[in-house]
């Protein structure tokens, strides 16, 4: 049977990397049926639609979402963003985003392999707070970050799955900021003590986020699995990536691990609006989430095949990368 894929190309370089994931998993051999939909800033500007409650059921329906960026520089800041990627997010409940790291970090010799868990539909997402006597003087804002046992503890629960499966140091970090954020860092520090009571196999640690973010760059051989909320692992999983071979080959998914409905996979990066259409845009994240989306539908062997073919990428334009990557996946 035929894998059903909802494709959401997006804005800016989005298609153009979507389209090269679509190609290396056609040559990986998985039969795939795919529907595109039309969504994003440039829709917006069209006729409106963000995403309906209509397109909304329409994706729950397929076996999983692949989306390329969406955003664009027309559209005010949080439109796009909060009314159609978070609004996926937290509708199908795709409450992990797991983002992958393996590369050399500059100045080291040796690759790292870790992965962070981000939480993905909590904390100052949510979009908690308001605004008083906006543009006076006295203007006050407030956003608050939301956090529940439910949530937290989820998350980490699948972070310890995680690291049972994965071959790795079977360890988890939780990164917090306990020592400031006393009352949400406390509710995760005691779920994390909770869940990891349960693992005796997995060894844990503790990082402030700021330290974090030093031993990301200095030392990244000390993670196996990461979790943590969804504010910080935003911020981390963008240093990941640079510590990683850059930002174009970062992937990830946006799980529900649940499978009530389909997951997400997208890119870290963005839409890149300057660039679109110069074929600078590297695919090689796009092709990487699209095999995380092989690994969620059970297409182990094709996932596998895929991540070895991006490690010969090699350099060119986005084609060129996507059709080789393509040609070395079909053997
Ligand atoms: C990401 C992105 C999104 C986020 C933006 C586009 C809302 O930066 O997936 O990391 O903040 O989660
Ligand atoms: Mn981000």
């Amino acid at each position: 049977m035929a894998h059903r894929i909802a494709v959401i190309g997006g804005d800016g370089i989005g298609p153009e990397v979507t389209t090269e994931a679509l190609k290396v998993v056609r040559a990986a051999g998985v039969d795939i049926d795919t529907t595109d939909f039309d969504l994003g800033g440039s829709r917006y500007l069209r006729d409106g639609e963000i995403l309906s409650d209509a397109t909304l059921a329409q994706l729950r329906d397929f076996d999983a979402i692949l989306l390329g960026a969406v955003g664009t520089p027309e559209v005010p800041p949080g439109v796009i963003e909060r009314g159609l990627l978070l609004k996926m997010r937290f509708d199908l409940d795709l409450y992990v985003n797991q983002r992958p790291f393996v590369g050399t970090a500059p100045g080291h010799s040796a690759p790292h392999d870790f992965v962070v868990i981000r939480e993905n539909t909590e904390g100052p997402y949510v979009g908690e707070g308001g605004v008083l006597r906006k543009g006076t003087p006295h203007e006050v804002a407030t956003q608050g970050s939301v956090n529940t046992r439910m949530g937290a503890e989820r998350a980490i629960r699948y972070a310890f799955e995680l690291a049972v499966k994965r071959d790795g140091a079977k360890h988890v970090t939780l990164v917090h900021k306990t020592n400031v954020l006393t009352f949400a860092g406390d509710l995760w520090q005691r779920a994390f003590n909770d869940v990891a009571a349960e693992y005796p196999g997995v060894g844990t640690a503790y990082n402030h986020v700021d330290a974090a973010c030093i031993y990301f760059v200095q030392d990244p051989h000390r993670y196996d699995v990461v979790v943590t909320d969804n504010l910080f692992g935003d911020i981390l999983t963008d240093l990941g990536g640079a510590v990683s071979g850059g930002i174009g080959l970062a992937s990830s998914a946006n799980l529900n691990p649940a499978r009530t409905g389909p997951s997400m996979f997208e890119p870290v990066h963005g839409s890149a609006p300057d660039i679109v259409g110069t074929g600078k845009a590297n695919p090689t994240a796009a092709i990487l989430s699209a095999a995380l989306m092989l690994d969620f539908l059970g297409e182990h062997d094709a996932a596998d095949r895929i991540r070895t073919a991006c490690d010969q990428a090699g350099t060119g334009s986005t084609t060129e990368i996507g059709s080789r990557i393509a040609s070395v996946v079909a053997g």
